[in-house]
């Protein structure tokens, strides 16, 4: 699809269906009252006979009885005119673009956000149309490719939202390789297969990468990552990959991502309902890999490293079990009291790499644990970090990013829960408080780096359908680790 901007009016422009915001109590903008006029006043007589009061994330779609060159007229709900937020214009953008999709139309056009919002508000619009569209069409067999939207059409816009929306195309490229990624079933995406992927992205942007195999992981140390993934036929590996910017490098930063193609536990065997869904446990990786497709389209001026570590937990004769002693890449032993907090296991080497890569701070991303989704919802992330700084501008970077995250203590109280009596930790204490507990191991492998750790058990998926989202992987992080950079950016600029 192409996003493209045209000073031509949404009564004039040859479209299949235009998209007009509509506030609450069905205040219609500029560009609605324009379109209400040609339908001499039509419009706004039909919003409240059909229901329409301009909710928030509402939709409904009416025809335009010839009076416009397009045939469909999409309003979209965009709420009290004081509380709509970036988001909130994602969300309107998104399910209007979605809603017209249905309609059958493959054109579409609408007016830029209210100009309160300035270029971000394109921006967010665009976002919101980008992802609000993405489907995953590769698992059918039947293809309805030909309803897909070919055009969506900016009017009032020029050469400022022009730049906006070529902001907005990395981000949401990067976003929806996180979701296919992850939407992928673990059969035909494993810790090879994801660092072939990411062979690929580096190729095409031009990116440094190196993946190691299994051999090379044993050869380095990383003991952990090893035995999480020896239970599987299919070896881990560890993806690392490397943006350089082109002019001097402000700092250097590191993205690190849990990536387990599939995770039944292990010998500590989930149950049936926990383990349905357990493809999406490579969320974190995935957000990685699309994080730095995203950057390397953006071209912000830092090094950023990026640190996936593959496995697929799985449970056989040459599975690692409960009571094994690993040998970290850190030196460090673990004992394994649980197989299924494998996460943490294959972190801890992953980090300890980040951190020999010479990075300013890190920031690992998981689908760590079912208590964090016990804390703070499955909408929400939990996040936990070492440096104020540091979480404070990754607070801020979610905002803008509609990423909903919040603060988690790393009280030290709780770290006795981890002690072994026979190596220097055990990888799983008792159940409460367990998104905390598996920070508090993290914790233990950053070697004095400021860090970050988010824990996307829940966000990383979607049951339900609400504005760009749809159900199944939402591509959660990609957005906060691309907007933190420019954040830091602004930051060091003064
Ligand atoms: N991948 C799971 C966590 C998870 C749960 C992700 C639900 C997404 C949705 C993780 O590896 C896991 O199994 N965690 C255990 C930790 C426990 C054994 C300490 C959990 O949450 O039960
Ligand atoms: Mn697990
Ligand atoms: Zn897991």
């Amino acid at each position: 699809m192409r996003i493209e901007t045209s000073d031509e009016s949404l009564t004039e422009l040859q479209v299949d269906a235009v998209v007009i915001p509509v506030g609450a109590g069905n205040d219609l903008d500029g560009s609605g009252q324009a379109l209400d006029r040609a339908l001499n006043g039509a419009l706004s007589d039909a919003l409240p006979n059909l229901g329409f009061s301009g909710k928030s994330g509402s939709v409904c779609v009416l025809p335009s009885f010839g009076h416009v060159p397009a045939a469909r007229i999409v309003a979209a709900g965009t709420g009290e005119q004081g509380e709509l937020t970036l988001d909130g214009i994602r969300k309107a953008w998104g399910a209007a673009a979605r809603k017209a999709r249905e309609a059958g139309a493959r054109s579409i056009a609408s007016t830029t956000p209210p100009a309160s919002f300035g270029s971000a508000g394109v921006r967010a619009a665009s976002e919101g149309v980008q992802l609000g569209l993405y489907r995953h069409l590769e698992y059918r067999s039947q293809r309805d490719d030909d309803r897909d939207v070919e055009r969506f059409v900016f009017t009032d816009s020029g050469d400022e939202e022009r730049d906006a929306i070529g902001r907005a195309e990395p981000l949401t490229r990067g976003i929806r390789l996180a979701r296919d990624l992850v939407n992928t079933p673990a059969l035909d995406l494993y810790p090879g297969r994801l660092g072939g992927r990411a062979w690929e992205m580096a190729d095409e942007h031009g990116l440094e990468i190196t993946v190691h195999d299994r051999a090379a992981l044993e050869e380095m140390g990383a003991g952990a990552i090893v035995a999480v993934g020896q239970g599987s036929a299919r070896e881990p590996r560890l993806i690392h990959l490397i943006y350089r910017p082109e002019g001097e490098s402000l700092g250097t930063a590191g993205f690190v991502g849990k990536a387990i193609t599939f995770d039944t536990g292990g010998v500590n065997l989930k149950p049936a309902d926990g383990m349905r869904n357990m493809k999406i446990d490579m969320g974190g990786g995935a957000a990685v890999i699309g994080a730095m497709r995203a950057i390397a389209e953006l071209k912000p001026p830092f090094t950023v490293h990026g640190v996936v570590a593959a496995a697929e937990n799985m449970v056989s004769h040459t599975s690692y079990r409960p009571g094994d002693v690993l040998t970290t890449l850190s030196g460090k032993t673990v004992e394994i009291t649980n197989t299924d907090a494998e996460g943490r296991l294959v972190l801890a080497d992953a980090m300890t790499f980040t951190a020999r890569q010479g990075v300013d701070y890190m920031i690992d991303l998981a689908t760590l644990t079912g208590a964090s989704i016990v804390a703070v919802g499955d909408e929400a992330a939990s996040l936990f970090s070492t440096d104020d700084e540091l979480a404070g501008d990754i607070l801020r970077a979610a905002e803008i990013s509609g990423e909903r995250m919040w603060l988690m203590p790393l009280w030290d109280a709780y770290r006795s829960n981890l002690d072994s009596d026979i190596a220097d930790i055990v990888n799983s204490g008792t159940r409460d408080g367990g998104a905390i507990k598996a920070a508090l191991f993290l914790k233990e492998f950053t070697h004095g780096i400021p860090w970050a750790h988010l824990d996307i058990a829940g966000p990383a998926w979607s049951t339900t359908v609400d504005g760009y989202r749809i159900k199944g992987a939402t591509g959660y992080g990609v957005h906060t680790l691309a907007t933190l950079l420019d954040i830091r950016e602004h930051n060091q600029a003064g």
